[in-house]
């Protein structure tokens, strides 16, 4: 989600990296250009074929990953599309009950369920997602976890956002959060399975402690919470990912968006993009989003939380160590000594990626055996050089400028202030990183970069090698190897692709997409055989429309990583944001997420026809869209994308 209103909450980083400048400056450019052929490759990438790496050195694969299916047109009417011989099926809704024993309130299409009623129901704007198998590792019965990223008051209330009041500041905090919920096939069918032992909702008040160096600080202290251990809820979760030892892991995304900070903001909430008044008004309700009142609430979101889904009285955790960023999501990949190393990103304009390395092993054991395995290691930052190497810069309290004298009393103050120890580090300022992948087949890790109108644009940092277009409405895909192994401080990088539509006149906009065209990619996944599945986030003041008019609705389409080919899968409903991937563990069901269908461009809609751009999936007339789960067969029981 990006609010027009609130743009500018998603571009504060005003430091002046160094990075930035040596590779916008047009002498040095024109230096690059001539000598080094990865520079040209990255700067003048709309030339370059997709998946030549810098300087037609190596790319990433020896084995080609087939993909079968007959590719769909770009759509923009309001249904779901997917290849002939698929069938797509809708289930877990917004505002279905998950299926709590003794508490299963039937959803109400006009907005009217309590706050009470959707804290046992499916919240909003489904997102991220995760399938866990049960009975072992079956492909007929497991649990999916979610997030649920924000919400549109406009459908959600009676009424709308009009006439906010108490009781539906506390429908939307319920409508927040996560959701685990058992799903089982019946004959050939998913269904939710209800009620189940698992069904469980992680609301805005569902208790969640705090881990990691930053657990007790005094930054992370409120009049609710003197110990800084325990925080109420988690925010704005985008993208997911499951851990290898079983566990989810979710990203606080733009969480500035809930709180207000009155007219004297400090410099410290104005770097992450505090603003007087919130998105949504909790702060006139609950005084815990007023930061004049309780200035170190914002503190406590912008983590990684991790949750294990298969213990229903499990308590969910936020992992400081990790750092605090606007994250979309984290993940996970393993050292050839078994040690974690924890990606992530932040989905804001000119922000930073993110690498943590675990001090200690994996254990065999699921996540009791890991309890404290996210809590100790090293956590590092980005910093791309124009010759398509990096370095993963290390976030140590009292290395390098990371000390006292410049802000920083300890290593806890370095996670909770990561963007300001990543400007002074001089790290890369990107083109709002999204949701990483790490290619199974050959430890390439994937991150996309949505998009970013501002870059190149008066007062904001220009152009540079990893964000090489100016107003760059479209994203890009960057991918690196690390030196060695997953632990390495440095690696090689370059681009799979530009997005864009080469009938753009515009040059910045035409990108360099081998196969079939997309804007703003977002989530991506690797399924098991090496498919990387790309889906699309264009707002809905971008859509159908300028640079964006042959591309209709958000899609999803799955790439062969090695020759960039790339084949459009699916297209959702009129102006919803395709998101969320996973498979049952023999690759034959894949579930996705279609979060806002119908998204007005002020990401609320209109209670007086609450409809009015789209009605999926019920189509009732005067009906209100539901964002849910999609799940996917192929008709013969084959694998998906075969
Ligand atoms: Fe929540 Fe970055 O999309
Ligand atoms: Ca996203
Ligand atoms: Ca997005």
């Amino acid at each position: 989600m990006a609010s027009k209103d609130f743009d500018r909450m998603e571009d504060s980083n005003r430091s002046s990296n160094p990075s930035i400048h040596d590779v916008s400056d047009p002498a040095r450019r024109t230096v690059l250009r001539g000598s080094l052929g990865v520079a040209a490759a990255a700067l003048y990438g709309p030339l370059v074929a997709a998946c030549a790496g810098p300087s037609g050195r190596e790319t990433p694969r020896a084995i080609e990953p087939t993909i079968g299916f007959k590719g769909v047109p770009v759509d923009a009417t309001d249904k779901l599309v997917v290849p002939e011989g698929y069938v797509a099926s809708v289930i877990a809704a917004w505002g279905e009950p998950i299926g709590v024993p003794g508490n299963m309130p039937a959803w109400k299409p006009d907005g009217s369920n309590s706050a009470a009623e959707q804290a046992v129901q499916m919240g909003m704007h489904h997102d991220g997602m995760e399938y866990f198998p049960l009975n072992g590792n079956s492909s007929s019965r497991g649990l999916l976890m979610m997030n649920h990223e924000y919400t549109d008051d406009g459908l959600l209330h009676v009424g709308g956002f009009n006439n906010m009041n108490a009781d539906k500041v506390k429908k939307s905090q319920m409508a927040h959060g996560l959701s685990v919920i058992e799903v089982e096939m019946k004959g050939d069918g998913w269904q939710m399975a209800r009620p189940s032992r698992y069904a469980r909702r992680f609301p805005m008040d569902a208790p969640f402690e705090v881990r990691g160096p930053a657990a007790g600080h005094p930054m992370m202290k409120t009049s609710a919470d003197p110990a800084g251990l325990r925080v109420l809820g988690t925010l704005n979760n985008c993208a997911a990912s499951k851990t290898p030892w079983g566990t989810y892991l979710s990203g606080e995304e733009n969480f500035m968006f809930y709180f207000g900070g009155g007219d004297n903001i400090a410099a410290h909430h104005r770097r992450w993009g505090m603003r007087k008044d919130g998105f949504y008004q909790w702060e006139k309700f609950d005084p815990r989003f007023d930061a004049t009142k309780e200035p170190n609430e914002p503190n406590r979101f912008g983590w990684v939380v991790e949750v294990d889904p298969y213990d229903p009285t499990s308590t969910p955790i936020k992992r400081t160590a990790l750092g605090r960023a606007a994250h979309e999501g984290a993940w996970v990949a393993v050292t050839k000594d078994n040690r974690a190393v924890v990606y992530s990103g932040e989905d804001a304009r000119f922000e930073y990626l993110y690498k943590f390395v675990s001090r200690d092993r994996i254990q065999p054991g699921g996540a009791k055996a890991n309890a404290t395995l996210l809590d100790h290691g090293t956590l590092h930052v980005a910093k791309f050089n124009a010759d398509g190497s990096g370095q993963w810069l290390p976030m140590v309290h009292g290395q390098g400028p990371l000390t006292a004298a410049n802000g920083f009393a300890d290593q806890g103050e370095v996670l909770i202030k990561a963007r300001q120890a990543a400007d002074i580090l001089g790290a890369t300022k990107m083109d709002r990183p999204e949701w990483l992948a790490i290619d199974p087949l050959t430890n390439w890790v994937y991150c996309t970069l949505t998009n970013n109108s501002n870059r190149g644009q008066p007062n904001f940092p220009g152009v540079d090698a990893v964000n090489p277009r100016a107003n760059n409405s479209m994203g890009q895909i960057v991918r690196w190897q690390e030196e060695r192994d997953f632990d390495a401080t440095s690696f090689k990088w370059n681009h799979l692709v530009l997005a864009g539509d080469p009938a753009n006149e515009r040059a910045e906009a035409k990108g360099n997409i081998k196969g079939d065209i997309y804007g703003c990619p977002d989530g991506i996944a690797f399924d098991a055989r090496g498919v990387l599945w790309i889906q699309t986030d264009a707002h809905a003041t971008q859509m159908y429309k300028g640079e964006f008019k042959n591309i209709g609705n958000n899609q999803m389409l799955a790439c062969d990583p090695r020759s960039g080919q790339t084949r459009r899968f699916l297209t959702g409903p009129t102006n919803c944001e395709v998101t969320g991937v996973t498979w049952t563990p023999d690759g034959r069901t894949m579930f996705i997420n279609i979060q806002h269908p119908g998204e007005t461009p002020s990401d609320r809609s209109d209670p007086a026809d609450p409809g009015k751009f789209s009605r999926w999936p019920d189509y009732q007339p005067g009906g209100r869209p539901r964002s849910a789960t999609v799940v996917i067969r192929k008709r013969d029981g084959g694998i998906i994308g075969t």
